[in-house]
């Protein structure tokens, strides 16, 4: 591993002191001025041949920062791009809870932490750019990628790609991905995914416009096509609206070895870099350019764009804090267990027959054993193994973290090979916890590989597979104490067995450290305290049309819980629902004004009890509807949300705001957002359903 010092690291673009914007600015110019046509157009393609560095690459992905635009003469360092969003995918970096996961939690400041701690470690291995914030929007949990991202809404989507962004561009450069509306994993090089323009507007772009607003340096496209245009080569979404009406300052890359199509429609229509080869671009640009096909001003936008965010980011940093001993860390191990302790979300907690308290947290009486049951206990599923995968050094499986909690109790195995075996140990147990669910197999990321099967890809089923659902109905039978524990990137219907187990537990594909952040909940150590960031439904009619292998689609207005709200119908688990050991109480809902002006802000209170007799934390979940608008319009969607950590018996009085701005429709008539004069109903509490939420109403003028 090279652990390079910052100086040498930006070459020709470091500095002592920091560079003001007009200084970036002048610098870029400077440096664009000595650039001949070919050193310009290098600026705009990866540096890798797709021979010499691709083929090797099959086997060996992600094993280096992949450059593009070094440029030797000028002391230009280039990009220096690593992926994610799991953790650093190079060397053996800390391989955090998915995104999915991490959506769960709900906690900005967390994710910032992460993405503070994933610079770090980008920057220790040599890279300069993070590829790995998701931010794609889940329509579908079938979707094979879902892992990926944070869930089905767009504030949440924003809020936690925001808050990545902040914590990684401490360090390095930061790009927001697939840009937009890529959410069909094995027709991603294919699919035309038609949308209307409130859809596109409301649903589909509003948390890219978030980290658009958070500065993030680079944005990726996607390789599908939106309304029959490819994303790499998108006038409407690159030009028009993320540049010209975004503002967006940063440069543009495409999604890797098919993201481009063809030479002048991606550089005309604003792809500043093709990644990670010059297949389109590279010889073939500058002919285009010597020919006057293509202009040399698109040219030089593009390469200002690349420069000034190098040139920003090579005075950001702290260099103290980058080398070996900063990758994989005890302080970001510690970080990898608390984001997979908040990630996991409790579903359903009931007491077993006969007993008064929940099951969990479990008692075990000393001497006692607990029955680990499934082949996923003993497994490093960490998720997809695609351009996401994290090579963390050790993985915590939760027999690893069972057995390193279990003081006074003994932990007894079995992989649920036989169903009839793994009924003999739950016998010989005081209580059964059942890992159940999927693996990179199942979903992730597609991908052919030579002389190798299929692997991942969008998931085949939304139930657990066969063998887990008849082996939880079996398990049932003999031990009632049983808890399930589920794995997987996203939602899964439970119909079969949900009514036959007292406990369930989502743990995602909780990271290195998820085994003990397993045991961290079983036991009570920690309070569990994440959120669903998607609906899981009862069906798949509760879900909107998804086919895996299609060529076009259209994405309507409505899914997950708007979905449901519209069509009056309860899910399993709701959006945002999660329980707790302890109970919370929510009253005195109070809004501070109930007319607010259309540039305004509304602000609204709530106070908070925690009942129960432990510590916990909920998260307080603000949304804001109304049926007076002049379009058709969801019942509610979530507009704020604030995590807070309560000890039994305490009360806190939540303050939350609203600006009036963000409640806005888009017009398509005019083309522009427009507040609507209307009276609006909030609702704030635990959850999306209807029964957790106080509601009251307010008013713009
Ligand atoms: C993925 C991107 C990733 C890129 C580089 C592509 O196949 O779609 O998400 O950043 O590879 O690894």
């Amino acid at each position: 591993m090279s652990v390079k010092m910052a100086s040498e690291e930006w070459g020709n673009l470091a500095v002592e002191e920091p560079r003001s914007q007009d200084e970036i600015e002048k610098k870029a110019q400077d440096l664009l001025s000595q650039m001949t046509l070919k050193e310009k157009v290098n600026q705009m393609a990866g540096d890798l041949s797709p021979v010499l560095d691709g083929i090797p690459m099959l086997w060996a992905y992600n094993y280096r920062p992949m450059t593009a635009g070094e440029n030797k003469r000028l002391g230009i360092p280039g990009i220096r791009f690593t992926d994610g969003p799991r953790g650093v995918v190079m060397n053996h970096a800390t391989c955090f809870p998915v995104s999915m996961a991490r959506g769960a939690t709900w906690d900005i400041d967390l994710e910032e932490r992460i993405g503070d701690a994933i610079g770090v470690e980008a920057r220790s291995l040599g890279a300069n750019f993070f590829g790995g914030v998701c931010i794609n929007l889940l329509r579908h949990p079938a979707w094979g990628r879902a892992q990926e991202t944070y869930g089905e809404d767009p504030h949440l989507l924003g809020e936690m790609g925001a808050a990545l962004t902040r914590g990684v561009q401490r360090h390095v450069m930061a790009c927001a991905k697939h840009f937009a509306l890529n959410s069909i994993e094995n027709s991603r090089f294919k699919v035309n995914v038609k949308v209307d323009e409130r859809t596109l507007r409301e649903v589909y772009l509003p948390h890219f416009k978030r980290c658009v607003d958070e500065d993030v340096a680079a944005m990726m496209s996607a390789y599908n096509r939106v309304n029959g245009d490819w994303c790499g080569q998108h006038e409407y979404l690159l030009r028009k609206v993320l540049k010209e009406e975004w503002g967006f300052s940063g440069f543009v890359m495409s999604d890797f070895v098919y993201g481009v199509h063809d030479t002048r429609s991606s550089a005309m229509n604003g792809l500043d870099v093709e990644m990670p080869f010059a297949q389109y671009y590279g010889g073939k640009l500058k002919r285009l350019v010597e020919r006057g096909i293509v202009p040399e001003t698109v040219i030089d936008d593009a390469v200002m764009r690349i420069l000034r965010q190098q040139i920003r980011f090579a005075q950001v940093g702290d260099p103290q804090r980058y080398g070996p001993d900063s990758v994989a860390s005890e302080t970001h191990l510690a970080l990898a267990r608390e984001a997979a302790q908040k990630s996991m979300v409790l579903l359903k907690n009931d007491p077993t027959t006969g007993a008064e308290k929940p099951l969990l947290p479990l008692k075990i009486p000393t001497g006692g054993r607990l029955a680990l049951i499934g082949e996923l206990a003993d497994k490093p599923n960490t998720g997809d193994k695609g351009s996401s995968k994290v090579r963390a050094s050790h993985v915590i499986t939760p027999l690893e973290g069972l057995k390193v909690a279990a003081k006074d109790f003994e932990v007894i195995y079995d992989p649920a090979r036989r169903i009839e075996s793994a009924l003999e140990t739950a016998r010989q147990a005081e209580v059964v916890v059942a890992i159940v669910g999927y693996t990179y197999e199942d979903e992730g990321e597609y991908f052919t590989k030579p002389f190798s099967p299929v692997v991942g890809g969008d998931r085949q089923r939304l139930t657990l597979h066969q063998h887990d659902e008849q082996l939880i109905q079996a398990l049932a039978q003999v031990n009632s104490n049983l808890v399930v524990v589920m794995m997987g990137g996203s939602a899964i219907i439970t119909e079969a067995w949900r009514e036959q187990v007292p406990a369930i537990l989502m743990a995602w594909y909780p990271g290195m450290q998820g085994g003990h952040a397993l045991a961290d909940i079983l036991l009570g150590r920690v309070n569990p305290s994440g959120k669903l960031p998607c609906t899981f439904p009862r069906t798949e009619e509760q879900l909107p049309f998804f086919k895996s292998d299609v060529d076009e689609i259209i994405y309507g207005y409505y899914h997950g819980y708007r979905l449901l709200d519209k069509s009056g119908k309860s899910p399993a688990f709701p959006f945002g629902f999660g329980l707790s050991y302890t109970s919370f109480n929510f009253s005195n809902l109070r809004p501070e004004s109930t007319d607010v002006p259309d540039d305004g802000v509304l602000k609204m209170k709530v106070d908070i009890t925690n009942t129960g007799d432990v510590p916990g934390e909920e998260v307080v979940q603000l949304y804001v509807g109304s049926q007076g608008l002049p379009v058709d319009s969801p019942l509610k969607v979530l507009r704020a949300f604030e995590r807070l950590a309560l000890q039994p018996g305490e009360t806190r009085t939540v303050e939350m705001s609203v600006p009036a701005h963000e409640l806005a429709y888009y017009d398509v008539q005019q083309l522009s957002w427009v507040v609507a004069s209307a009276v609006y109903e909030v609702y704030v509490g635990s959850s999306s359903a209807s029964s957790d939420l106080l509601s009251t109403r307010f008013h713009i003028a």
